[in-house]
């Protein structure tokens, strides 16, 4: 009987200690992949947060280091980085309007907005950063269209709201307001992602993916709720290290735990090798490593949260997905795969930037996750830290049994 057991319970056991770091060789030629691949709005926006991530974490809103953002840069500036947002505002007609213009979304080209204020305060050469970012703002709060509810609308030409938004703009309004110091705009994120939240979310605790207008997707798609989750969290980070956290302790704790509600909804559907489907609940839908990716840098990041805001529940689950992307989620030249077309999000695709990006992303939390002390990794640790009975728990639990029958 205990030999039968520990096969059964070999795989679980497996998953978990099979889970390591990138390799150098692996990040490199994904972050390769990334850069020459992304050239869409959003693409530059969430490359620009993904280096910044991985490469220069205490610039991150996930470091308390992050904010003020530094005046000069001593020593190894984040040169990727600022090199996006020199060449977006280069490229922008002086005056009024979004970063990217005629880009036919509101919230996309917002995204780039972040690493457009970065090079500002740190007196970087070569554009006025200031008034990219200035005009980029003031285009989202008083020249877009908006839902009757106060939604800024994702899109330009009609009021449509599409998940993806709470990645691009809140987070960008949201470090605005850190590094002007302005609370009014800090809230006004925060009660963006409340509004899409209250018009996206439906009974399943998962995020359909666009409403309103024409072209309505009401599917939970997987990429959507980790574009949700993620910017969630984002936007909690930045309020949280912003000199404000302690007046929006309400408003830091609805975010984290909106990221945590998504990612409670999404991991059950997970596939048995790791992955999770374009539809996250959609039997029928095609296994995509891009939001694979992207929500397990969502688990990680939950669990490297301030203490009074961590959870570790869906640890497990993302040190499965970890693991498939590590292994037979890239491709021997670093290509995520395989991947939903991010140009045509019901079809399976070849190659993703913003997958790609989310691999760095999930890179940049897991290690940080794993120098911390691996915490959430087996169950007894999963119950002190969460407090609760979850999938993870359940693993753990038998992990430790066969540990002991062994
Ligand atoms: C750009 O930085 C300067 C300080 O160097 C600051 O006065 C200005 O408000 C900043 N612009 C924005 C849009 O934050
Ligand atoms: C940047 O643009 C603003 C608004 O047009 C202007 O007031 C400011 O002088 C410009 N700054 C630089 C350094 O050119
Ligand atoms: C904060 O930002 C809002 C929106 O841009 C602006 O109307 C307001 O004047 C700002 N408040 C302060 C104190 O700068
Ligand atoms: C995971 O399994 C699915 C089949 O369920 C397969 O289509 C997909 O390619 C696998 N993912 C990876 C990264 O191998
Ligand atoms: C992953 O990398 C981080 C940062 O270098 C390190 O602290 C951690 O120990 C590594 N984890 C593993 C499992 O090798």
């Amino acid at each position: 009987m205990f030999p039968s057991l520990s096969l059964l319970l070999l795989p679980l056991l497996l998953t978990t200690t099979l889970a390591q770091n990138l390799t150098d060789n692996q990040i490199s030629q994904v972050r390769s992949n990334l850069q020459q691949s992304a050239q869409q709005s959003w693409e530059l926006g969430t490359e620009a947060e993904a280096l910044t991530e991985l490469d220069y974490p205490s610039l991150s809103v996930f470091s308390p280091l992050s904010l003020p953002p530094p005046t000069f840069f001593t020593s190894s500036p984040p040169s990727e980085v600022l090199s996006i947002a020199a060449s977006v505002v280069h490229s922008r007609p002086a005056g009024p309007g979004p970063l990217i213009p005629a880009d036919g979304a509101v919230g996309d080209p917002a995204s780039i907005g972040v690493s457009v204020l970065l090079a500002n305060y740190s007196h970087t050469p070569g554009g006025n950063f200031s008034a990219a970012a200035q005009a980029q703002l003031d285009y989202l709060l008083l020249a877009a269209p908006r839902s009757s509810s106060g939604a800024i609308s994702h899109r330009a030409d009609q009021v449509q709201l599409w998940a993806d938004f709470v990645y691009m703009a809140p987070p960008f309004i949201a470090y605005y307001g850190a590094v002007t110091q302005n609370q009014t705009l800090l809230a006004l994120a925060y009660e963006q992602i409340s509004l899409y939240r209250q018009a996206l979310r439906d009974s399943s605790g998962l995020w359909r993916h666009i409403t309103l207008g024409s072209g309505v997707d009401d599917g939970h798609w997987a990429t959507g709720n980790g574009w949700a989750a993620a910017g969630c969290l984002r936007v909690a980070m930045t309020i949280y290290f912003s000199g404000f956290g302690g007046e929006m302790g309400n408003e830091v704790n609805d975010l984290v735990a909106w990221a945590g509600e998504i990612v409670n909804a999404v991991w059950p559907y997970q596939q048995p090798n790791g992955t999770l489907l374009n539809y996250v609940d959609d039997p029928s839908s095609f296994a995509d490593s891009s939001s694979t990716a992207l929500l397990a840098s969502v688990s990680f990041r939950l669990a490297t949260l301030p203490s009074s805001l961590r959870s570790f529940h869906t640890i497990p689950s993302a040190l499965r997905a970890q693991t498939l992307i590590n292994s037979a989620g890239l491709s021997t030249d670093g290509w995520l795969q395989p991947v939903v077309d991010p140009y045509d999000y019901p079809l399976r695709g070849t190659k993703s930037p913003e997958g790609q990006a989310f691999v760095l992303l999930l890179q940049a939390a897991y290690s940080e996750w794993s120098a911390q002390g691996e915490q959430g990794e087996s169950a007894a640790r999963a119950v002190v830290g969460s407090g609760g009975v979850g999938w993870g728990n359940v693993v753990g639990l038998l992990i430790a049994l066969l540990v002991g029958v062994c």
